[in-house]
């Protein structure tokens, strides 16, 4: 007899209801097939293709260079490999800040070749409009404040946002333009702890912290960054898990001794 395990897929529903249940939620960012496939086996609840992967997979200084073709490509080998992680992509920037119309074929384009099951946009009331088409839709959108990557020329640097009562005021009415307009959750990044704390106390839906303390109603990190990956890229809020980096290094100066020594590959090793 074969009993089918069945997996039940995390939903926007599901981290509502985790939120008031007080449950953690636990998100990473992936990239490719393989890496999804771990984390997806090791229980993480929601896997996010962010346009991050500019900066840790394609090298480049900024999210700004990647496309929606690129994004759809890393989106859907994330998708193929999720089996319980609720996936979401990054629509990237230039996709969905000009006309409604546009912003609206851009996320059926990622929903359609993609499969993943929810996007995420980052900005407040100036991008209202498509958020709300997008949504009415019905494509799960999850919103971002605070530091959001697509505007560093906006910013300057990558420093803490809405340190200031003026900024924090407008991430508060952002936050809740985006709950009204029916955003199923909100990435806070790096801001001030305290600030995060009475966003998420003020909202019914979820807010996922990022440098953003620990009142958020759950994390997100960098999979390359927690794993230590990359080695340059070392914030405060960053706690790494692993230095990978170190253990790659390793295997590969192992096996290029072993190929310039010929032991490998030995009798066992070919046919
Ligand atoms: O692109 C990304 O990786 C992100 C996270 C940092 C939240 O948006």
């Amino acid at each position: 007899m074969s009993v089918n395990k069945v997996i039940k897929r995390i939903t926007t529903s599901i981290l509502r209801d985790m939120k008031t249940r007080g449950e953690k939620i636990t998100m990473l960012t992936s990239y490719d097939y393989s890496t999804a496939k771990i984390l997806d086996d090791a229980g993480i609840d929601v896997l996010l293709v962010g346009d991050s992967a500019a900066n840790v997979f394609a090298g480049y200084e900024t999210t700004l260079p990647i496309t929606l073709d690129h994004m759809i490509y890393h989106a859907s080998a994330v998708a193929r490999a999720a089996k319980r992680s609720m996936v979401i992509a990054d629509l990237p920037f230039g996709e969905y800040q000009g006309a409604t119309e546009d912003a609206y074929k851009s996320a059926v384009r990622m929903m359609k070749e993609s499969g993943v099951h929810a996007l995420k946009l980052e900005g407040g009331t100036e991008i209202i409009e498509n958020i709300k088409k997008i949504v009415q839709s019905g494509i799960p959108v999850c919103g971002h404040l605070g530091l959001t990557p697509q505007s560093i020329y906006k910013f300057g640097d990558f420093g803490v946002r809405a340190k200031e009562d003026a900024e924090a005021a407008k991430l508060k009415e952002d936050a809740i333009a985006l709950q009204e307009a029916g955003c199923f959750a909100i990435v806070l990044e790096k801001i001030p702890a305290k600030l995060a704390e009475e966003v998420s106390k003020m909202l019914d839906i979820p807010t996922i912290g990022i440098g953003a303390g620990n009142q958020t109603d759950g994390q997100v990190l960098v999979v390359n960054d927690m794993l230590g990956i990359t080695q340059e890229f070392k914030p405060k809020f960053l706690r790494q898990y692993l230095n990978l980096n170190q253990e790659i290094n390793k295997a590969v100066k192992n096996y290029i001794e072993d190929v310039k020594s010929q032991d490998y590959p030995n009798q066992t090793e070919q046919y």
